[in-house]
């Protein structure tokens, strides 16, 4: 640390007659006053005012001005390890450069380490903190300057991890199928003949899939053992990956060795935290047996389970999790035969939301054929359910793929996912995710009309479209007070703003972080006469 003191008071004075004398002269020759007052300085000061104004610039000058400068500054670290007999490499082969850190604005160089030169590097931190003390004496004014050079070094780390994983459209109704070896293949190749597999597998669907899948692994002379988990928010617990990782200490699953993970959007959820925690990280294979988890919950890399907290005694949605990638996703479509129809309908709670922020042509298609699709168990019209699957998964993909540990927090995905949060924990809803999902998302369209975003017809089409998909529109648990909550919940997890998703027409969105708590109350109001009201 350099600590370099302006308090002699004739040097001080100096100064200022130089400052005063430079300021007139900056477009022509400096005076010949200024350059007496200069020599008068004594050459320590000179020399600290020299490193201090071209310390100044320091960030923005070419690599070897800076290296030069460096030296003038007691930067003990970096000048040892330059000297260092030990040292088998020079400045230059490494490649040695500079960098601005925007958060303390501190110079730091960095130094590619020999075996590691694309990862490893070791650095110097240069901060340089000043304060300038004024003092009127008698008729002359003494500045002070005090500048503080902060040394520190250390290593960084830069890796950036591989993430590549396919979600394949399987044949429908093939996943099960012997003839079809994309599941078996799934769970990578085992060379020596090894011929057991781990399956995480919902209860529900290993009551309707469950000998159909002991049938396919038994063709493909492969043991399998299951852990049965219960679909469903209620279940979706920390002690639920307990549960699993439980079984694969038991299992004794090896290192790369897959494991598959078959269900709906809870099972999924917590498979993938299981996943990840299991010697931290094994790799899995998410196959979703629901709409909502065949477009949403299998294409991204989220996990998680719902946290009560010991200390507020509430539960939080989704509240521990981690961004952990499926080695693969395998989706079949043919799941949906078995599904009941409020399950199908809460599945499209997530779609309308997609067609909402990003595609008036998915809405159209919402709108037009949804409710045959329900009805039809996603079968009728045949082209349409795929066009939709499609649609919705590529648009997910294309919002998700550039941000999937979400260092951008304005998401028009978290559209319908403010409000929603507290909605579905509130002790005894009855919500399904989609449906909360849904009402969130109506809440929306609300506020996006209250603030002239949207005119009344397109309030009108979107209700109309939302009641032939059967989801509903209310709730008697989104009063003011969850409202304003939500509010301050996003800000949290939003890291510091609201960033709540509205729409300014079908198909295209913004996120705004001004919602106040009358407009909730307002907006509530105008919710409730438009459900009133025939479409
Ligand atoms: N990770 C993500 O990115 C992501 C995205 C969206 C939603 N989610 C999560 O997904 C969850 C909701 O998923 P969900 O709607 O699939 O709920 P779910 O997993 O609870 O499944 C709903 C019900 O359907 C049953 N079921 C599953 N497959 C079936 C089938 N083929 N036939 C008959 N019954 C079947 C289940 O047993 C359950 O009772 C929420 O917890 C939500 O937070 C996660
Ligand atoms: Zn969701």
């Amino acid at each position: 640390m350099t600590v370099i003191t302006l308090s002699d008071s004739t040097s001080a004075q100096a100064l200022t007659t130089i400052r005063d004398e430079i300021g007139p002269c900056l477009n022509g020759d400096i005076s010949k006053k200024v350059v007496e007052v200069w020599s008068s300085i004594p050459e320590s000061v000179r020399s600290a005012l020299i490193t201090y104004e071209l310390g100044r610039p320091f960030a923005t000058l070419p690599a070897s001005t800076c290296t030069t400068m460096s030296d003038t500054m007691d930067n003990s670290y970096s000048n040892k390890t330059k000297k260092s007999p030990s040292s088998t490499f020079s400045e230059e082969t490494l490649g040695e450069f500079y960098e601005k850190c925007p958060i303390t604005d501190a110079q730091v160089k960095l130094r590619p380490l020999e075996l590691a030169p694309k990862n490893v590097f070791s650095f110097t931190k240069e901060n340089i903190a000043e304060t300038t003390h004024i003092e009127s004496k008698s008729s002359m004014t003494v500045t002070t300057t005090t500048k503080i050079v902060t040394s520190t070094r250390g290593w960084r780390n830069v890796f950036t991890l591989p993430i590549l994983y396919d979600v394949n459209l399987v044949p429908q109704g093939t996943i099960f199928d012997v003839q079809n070896p994309q599941l078996f293949q799934s769970t990578g190749f085992h060379v020596e003949g090894y011929n057991r597999r781990f399956a995480v597998i919902d209860a529900e669907v290993d009551r309707i899939y469950g000998a159909q899948i002991q049938v396919y692994f038994s063709h493909w002379g492969v043991e399998l053992t299951t852990c049965i988990l219960q679909g469903g928010e209620p279940d979706k617990r920390p002690k639920a990956v307990d549960h699993i990782l439980d079984s694969l200490c038991a299992y004794k699953l090896r290192r790369r060795e897959p494991f598959l993970a078959i269900g709906g959007g809870v099972v999924l959820d917590i498979a993938g935290m299981a996943a990840c925690l299991y010697r931290r990280g094994v790799p899995f294979v998410r196959v979703p047996t629901t709409l909502l988890a065949i477009v949403d919950a299998s294409v991204g890399v989220k996990n998680g389970v719902d946290y009560c907290c010991g200390i507020t005694e509430e539960t939080y949605k989704n509240r521990v999790g981690s961004f952990y990638a499926p080695s693969s996703c395998l989706l079949d479509t043919s799941f949906m035969i078995s599904q009941d129809q409020r399950n199908l309908s809460n599945g499209f709670g997530e779609i309308l939301k997609l067609a909402l922020v990003r595609s008036s042509d998915l809405f159209d298609m919402l709108e037009t054929h949804g409710k045959s699709l329900i009805d039809s168990h996603f079968s009728t019209p045949a082209t349409v359910a795929q066009r939709v699957i499609e649609l919705s998964i590529q648009i997910m993909l294309e919002e998700l793929g550039p941000n999937l540990w979400e260092e951008k927090l304005d998401r028009c995905v978290d559209y319908g996912h403010t409000f929603s949060k507290l909605l579905e924990m509130v002790p005894g809803s009855d919500l399904f995710h989609g449906e909360a999902v849904n009402v969130d998302g109506f809440f929306c369209v609300i506020l996006s009309y209250s603030r002239g975003y949207i005119g009344e017809d397109t309030v009108y089409r979107i209700l109309k479209c939302m009641r032939s998909l059967s989801l509903p529109t209310s709730s008697s648990d989104l009063t003011e007070e969850l409202a304003w909550q939500s509010c301050k919940d996003a800000i949290e997890h939003r890291n510091g703003e609201q960033r709540i998703p509205l729409i300014t027409s079908i198909g295209e969105s913004i996120c705004v972080s001004d919602i106040t708590q009358d407009e909730l109350e307002h907006g509530l109001e105008l919710m409730e006469i438009f459900n009133a009201k025939e479409t």
